[in-house]
């Protein structure tokens, strides 16, 4: 199967397929207005492929999640955040000597420029965590004017500095600076935690279940964060503007804001009685906004194998830390219910990497408010990845068209009727 055919009134149009390395088929439709005038129509993009890429393959079908080849069942066992982030942004993962320089990197660019800090003071103190961290990666493009590599480590290394001081702004603490000794999740938790009135000990567990659930983040292939990304780096933007774009688009309720969405939902169902049948009949109901947050995805049609090994973690890490949630009762009753549901089943809904993330984070001491900023710290070496793979490959600049609707040329009225 090389070419596609298209017949169109009398018009018949023959367009090359494009196989990926796991055999997926795409129609180039390169040719397609050139020679007929008429464009796609997808609103929503699910049925259009954006590009090509290397970096991230998904089997919604079959529920297969692979960054750069690697499971994510194996990158999740047996690779650390630092080295994920490294395979997704240089395409291998590091050697021992490359970690090393990679660490170093990453420890030796931590601070922000001291008048930044000032930046924070100007924010209301309850200003939405992704709204300061979008607005505080756009404004590094105004300390580090030149486009070049260094700035992928700066923006990966200063990130999660961005995040700590945007927390510690919400609760009125003072700022913690980062520690170079400590590994990078270490100094994330040092710089949320630490106070200066006393010692600071990382947790392991919490450490070490916070690296998991950042590779569990990492890169998602063409979502919509991700294409808002190579959308607006299309454009030439610079590095720093191009991601604060993303974390804006990952901050909506669709996307990275459901896992806060989720444990709103679960506390509203907890102080209702615990009603599951109640939320289950509203979240059917087309009458009703309300959805069951932290079910569904566009891709995944069978299970979302983040889900699955965040729901693992769950357990694992309030187990360890010795913590009951009830909303972790709740999640797992609602979610039962949900997969015998005819409505559930029949539209292939099942629970994302969003249901169960909220109850660890919570479990781990992390703030609810600080939720969708965790997601944006996985994600980060993913957006910038696809950024470097779209500058690399010269993609052109990203312009869709459309089927216009308004009104046909008129006249402008006269003056009086206006
Ligand atoms: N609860 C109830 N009904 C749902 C839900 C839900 N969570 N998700 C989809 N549906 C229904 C929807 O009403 C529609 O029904 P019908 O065919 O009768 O009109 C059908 O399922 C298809 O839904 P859709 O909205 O056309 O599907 P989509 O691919 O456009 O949306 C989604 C995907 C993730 C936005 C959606 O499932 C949703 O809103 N989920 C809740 C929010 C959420 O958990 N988002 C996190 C996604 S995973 C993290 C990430 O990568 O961002």
């Amino acid at each position: 199967m090389s070419k596609a055919t298209l017949t169109l009134g009398n018009q018949t149009l023959e367009m090359p397929v494009v196989v990926g390395t796991e055999n997926e088929v795409g129609i180039s439709i390169g040719v397609l207005r050139g020679s007929s005038g008429a464009i796609t129509l997808d609103p929503g993009y699910g049925n259009t492929g954006s590009c090509t890429s290397a970096i991230t393959f998904i089997d919604g079908e079959r529920g297969v999640l692979r960054y750069r080849g690697y499971a994510i069942e194996d990158l999740a066992a047996h690779a650390s955040f630092v080295e994920v982030m490294h395979l997704l942004v240089y395409g291998a993962l590091p050697t021992a000597a490359q970690l090393e320089r990679f660490q170093h990197s990453l420890a030796h660019h931590t601070l922000l420029h001291e008048d930044m800090k000032k930046f924070y003071e100007g924010f209301p103190p309850k200003a939405q965590p992704m709204s300061v961290l979008s607005a505080m990666v756009a404004s590094l493009s105004t300390y580090y004017e030149t486009d070049d590599d260094l700035n992928i480590i700066r923006l990966l290394a200063k990130l999660k500095t961005i995040a700590a001081l945007s927390y510690k702004k919400s609760i009125g603490q003072p700022f913690v600076y980062p520690r170079n000794d400590l590994d990078f999740v270490a100094d994330f938790l040092h710089m949320m935690f630490a106070v200066p009135t006393e010692a600071y000990h990382v947790n392991e567990v919490v450490r070490k279940a916070l690296d998991m659930l950042l590779i569990l983040h990492a890169d998602h292939e063409q979502n919509c964060s991700t294409s808002t990304v190579r959308m607006v780096g299309s454009s030439g933007a610079d590095l720093f503007s191009t991601i604060s774009t993303g974390i804006s688009a990952l901050s909506g309720p669709l996307h990275g804001g459901a896992n806060t969405a989720v444990i709103k939902m679960l506390e509203l169902i907890r102080a209702d009685g615990s009603d599951y049948a109640k939320y289950i009949a509203k979240a059917k109901d087309r009458n009703d906004p309300f959805r069951l947050m932290g079910f569904g995805h566009r891709v995944y049609k069978q299970f979302d194998p983040r889900a699955r090994l965040i729901k693992k973690a769950a357990d694992q890490v309030l187990d360890q830390l010795g913590i009951t949630d009830p909303l972790l009762a709740i999640a797992k009753n609602l979610e039962r219910v949900a997969l015998e549901d005819e409505y559930f089943v029949k539209r292939k809904l099942y629970p994302n990497l969003d249901f169960y993330s909220g109850i660890v984070y919570r479990a781990m001491g992390l703030p609810t408010s600080m939720f969708t900023v965790l997601f944006a710290l996985g994600r980060l070496p993913g957006w910038i990845a696809h950024f470097k793979e779209m500058r690399d490959n010269r993609d052109r600049l990203h312009r869709p068209r459309q089927i216009y609707t308004g009104p046909m040329l008129r006249p402008i009225p006269p003056i009086e009727y206006r």
